[in-house]
């Protein structure tokens, strides 16, 4: 797999992805036995990295692309000295120059293309070395203007050399607000351009993770690193090897999107590694960990608001009252990690349950689930739900009403004109997410059912 990391966002992300799997990697703590954990290290190694350098550090897969030398500087002197990988030099791409100005089109029309060449080099090298290739994993935010308008440019071009290789995307959302004023204006070009180019789009929304950090860690003053790690280990979560596939990328896409028009998901996590979950090792069975994560898909009846049971620990008693209604899902994969034996075994019934899929959605697409007995980070149990479901129509919503209320203004427009995006880019971007809104949407079933 190759990881492409743009901007600011996307290379700190990206950054704690890579120490994340690493420190993984390198646990001691397995719970399996040496043979195995030897298979998974190696599948591990395979996926995330590529030989080792001079200084006998592992090299990352991955390809930095930044419109500032400040940041991919403090990305690669992040790394400690005695820290297991590093970054290629090779695979730094960068442009001299003050970033993308929190604008789409200055990144996509002007960026883009000074940092085509050297980037579409480095890609190409990585995927001619690479003994089986997995596909691209491009790492973002939609809010500034590089990882955004470069990210997307630059996605384009791999699209049209690679067509048939399978693509991703982590997109960050951001804090709704208090932050750049043009953040809406470039979301939604942003999810415009990746709904079309890449396979599968995994959304996170800066306010939600904020709020798994503030409420499972309790670590005051939640910053942009907390926000990371949790972003980190949910990808982790997902994207380290598991039984069953050598190819966990093109396996999500291929369960997790049977239609075309449904191309968007999120990831759900149960007992992440944060420091105060570490309390509760080994306590929690599985039925309550898969109930746990049933519980992130509930919908909020009458427009109130639920809470977010992400932001809470599992709890080994399942309430007798469980005829709650549930946000639906074309497709679910559940990715459970740890080990299973006696009477507490995965069963994930509870996520099979035709309360939580669209009516018309096959049973045998339903839910796909893979396991791992390898610990994850020393943790004895972490589960992960990637999921393609109803509720992402809210985070999208919000953002393409905020960017309407500010395109009927006219506000701001003139700053993406002089850059070459029209009116009618606007118009075909507006059309095209709120057609995807739309279709979330009515997936959706709000009724109450007691
Ligand atoms: P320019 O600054 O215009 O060159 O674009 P950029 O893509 O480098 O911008 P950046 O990545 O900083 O995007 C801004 C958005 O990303 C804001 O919504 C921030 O909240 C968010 N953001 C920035 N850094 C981080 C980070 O390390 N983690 C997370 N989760 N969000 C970040």
């Amino acid at each position: 797999m190759l990881t492409l990391q743009f901007g600011q966002c996307g290379n700190q992300v990206g950054h704690t992805l890579f120490s994340t799997v690493a420190q993984d990697l390198y646990s001691a703590n397995t719970g399996v036995p040496s043979k195995r954990n030897s298979d998974y290290v190696q599948a591990g190694f395979d996926t995330w990295f590529k030989e080792l350098s001079k200084n006998g550090k592992h090299l990352a897969r991955a390809i930095l692309v930044d419109t500032e030398q400040k940041v991919v500087n403090t990305v690669c002197s992040s790394n400690e000295s005695n820290s297991m990988w590093n970054y290629s030099p090779a695979n730094i791409v960068c442009c001299a120059g003050g970033g993308s100005a929190n604008n789409w089109g200055y990144g996509h029309y002007i960026k883009g293309p000074q940092l085509s060449l050297a980037a579409l080099e480095a890609v190409r090298h990585e995927v001619e070395r690479a003994d089986t290739f997995q596909g691209f994993l491009a790492i973002l935010s939609s809010a500034g203007g590089t990882g955004s308008g470069v990210g997307s440019y630059l996605m384009e071009k791999i699209r049209d050399e690679y067509p048939t290789k399978t693509m991703a995307s982590s997109i960050v959302f951001p804090y709704g607000s208090g932050e750049v004023c043009t953040q809406n204006y470039n979301t939604l070009l942003t999810l415009a351009k990746f709904i079309d180019i890449t396979d599968v789009a995994i959304l996170f929304e800066n306010d939600q993770i904020h709020g798994i950090c503030e409420n499972l860690t309790k670590v005051p003053n939640t910053n942009f690193n907390d926000l990371n790690h949790v972003i980190g280990q949910k990808l982790a979560a997902v994207l380290q090897p598991v039984l069953g596939t050598t190819n966990i990328l093109s396996t999500l896409v291929h369960r997790l999107t049977p239609h075309p028009q449904y191309k968007i998901a999120t990831i759900k996590t149960s007992l992440l590694a944060l420091p105060s979950c570490q309390l509760y090792d080994g306590n929690y069975k599985w039925n309550s960990i898969v109930w746990h994560l049933k519980q992130m898909l509930r919908a909020p009846a009458l427009n109130l608001n639920l809470t977010d049971m992400e932001t809470k620990m599992p709890s080994n008693s399942i309430p007798s009252r469980t005829d709650f209604a549930y946000s639906k899902s074309v497709s679910n994969i559940l990715i459970t990690r740890g080990s299973s034996i006696g009477n507490d075994t995965i069963v994930p019934v509870e996520l099979n349950d035709e309360k939580l899929y669209a009516d018309w959605v096959p049973h045998v697409e339903k839910i796909a689930h893979l396991h791992q007995p390898r610990k994850l980070l020393g943790k004895d149990k972490i589960a992960a739900l990637v999921a393609n479901n109803s509720q992402l129509h809210r985070p999208i919503d919000a953002i393409v009403d905020k960017a309407w209320n500010t395109y009927i203004h006219s506000a701001f427009l003139h700053q993406y004109k002089q850059h070459g995006v029209e009116e009618d880019d606007f118009l075909q971007a507006f059309a095209k997410i709120e057609n995807i809104v739309k279709v979330y949407r009515e997936l959706c079933s709000e009724e109450i059912i007691s």
